[in-house]
């Protein structure tokens, strides 16, 4: 996955690319501090009923998918928990992404990652795996059939589950992976024509996998927003009657890649974005912040996101958000 990634931008380019440090949106009081001190890529993070926290990471550190856990949330434990221990029919053994996952009514937690596809390497779907138990340590078995491939617009990755509060339907968010069949340069996508990296939305039943009509585009990557080549990792809160949809901009190997939000009224969107980073490289000693997840719970708003904490190595940061009347900060 590095390796091939980086072949869509050399690292040596992002060291290059000095900016300067902005003040970030609202008067960020408190600092993000480092969660997990190894490469745990991509976090995604849910609260069980007995109230531990449980981290999901990209592969890494010999796992396919990598889970941390936490009693408070401050301090986490990286196990050597294998989550996905078999494969679908339609993935190849490498390329685990992003894994985010929800738990059902039923107890049982659906874990929602990126495969590559057997049929077109280097493209990925969307997969789903069960968990075997009410566990969110899993083993997590997978579905047979991906939720999302769309192999002609670049595959499917970096999923999100999200439940809207407002009548509790469940979705799926996910990119369209444009820049995968893009054109060469910046993450491939530098050149022109220069592709739609899309964050779609799907609406599935309560069974967390089963379609329910088709995935619509919230988000679009846009040159003039500063999004870069693309847009990705997707996540989505509703807090105080509006809906935050946090993503990251540029290539991950980028110092320009960040977190950023728009905001909506609605869930179809329109999401207007805010153009502007609430984390980005310079700010609290963090490089290439990004692939964030944000949880609004009881206990209050927080999110997970990595950064480059040595060569080819993202550790995963935590921080406690501030989320209302459309703007987001640390606390
Ligand atoms: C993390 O590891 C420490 C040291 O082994 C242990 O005391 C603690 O209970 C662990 N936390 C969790 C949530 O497993
Ligand atoms: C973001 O940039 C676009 C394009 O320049 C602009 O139309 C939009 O108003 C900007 N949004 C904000 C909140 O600044
Ligand atoms: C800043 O980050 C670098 C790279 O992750 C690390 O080596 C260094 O110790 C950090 N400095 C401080 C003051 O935290």
């Amino acid at each position: 996955m590095w390796l091939r990634k980086l072949l869509y931008y050399p690292l040596s380019i992002a060291l290059t690319i000095a900016s300067p440090a902005p003040v970030v949106r609202g008067q960020p009081g408190g600092a993000p501090w480092l969660a997990i001190d190894s490469n745990f890529p991509d976090p995604s993070f849910l609260q069980a009923p007995d109230g531990r926290w449980y981290a999901f990471g990209t592969n890494g550190n010999n796992r396919r998918v990598q889970v941390a856990v936490s009693l408070d949330f401050h301090t986490w434990n990286l196990t050597d928990i294998e989550a996905l221990p078999t494969l679908a029919p339609w993935e190849t053994a490498i390329d685990h992404w992003a894994p985010d996952v929800i738990q059902r009514d039923d107890g049982r937690y659906v874990m929602y990652y990126s495969g590559e596809a057997r049929s077109r390497l280097r493209h990925h779907c969307v997969g789903v795996a069960i968990s075997a138990s009410t566990s969110p340590l899993g083993p997590y078995i997978p579905n047979d059939e991906p939720l999302s491939c769309r192999l002609n617009d670049g595959g499917s990755i970096d999923p999100a589950g999200f439940r809207d509060p407002a009548d509790g339907s469940r979705y799926v968010l996910f990119k369209l992976d444009g820049n995968s069949v893009g054109n060469g340069g910046d993450c491939n996508n530098g050149n022109p024509p220069i592709l739609d990296t899309p964050i779609m939305l799907q609406p599935v039943e309560e069974d967390g996998f089963t379609l329910r009509g088709d995935a619509v585009e919230i988000l679009h990557r846009v040159t003039e927003d500063g999004d870069g080549p693309l847009v990705e990792a997707p996540s989505l809160v509703f807090v105080g009657g509006m809906y935050y949809l946090f993503y990251s901009t540029h290539c991950y190997t980028d110092v320009l890649y960040d977190v950023r939000f728009a905001t909506a009224d609605s869930l179809g969107g329109p999401f207007e974005k805010g153009n502007e980073s609430l984390v980005r490289t310079g700010e609290f000693n963090l490089t290439s912040p990004g692939g964030g997840t944000v949880w609004a719970g009881d206990e209050g708003p927080r999110i997970l996101f990595h950064g480059f904490c040595g060569e080819e190595v993202r550790c995963t940061y935590a921080a406690e958000l501030e989320i209302g009347d459309g703007d987001v900060r640390f606390v």
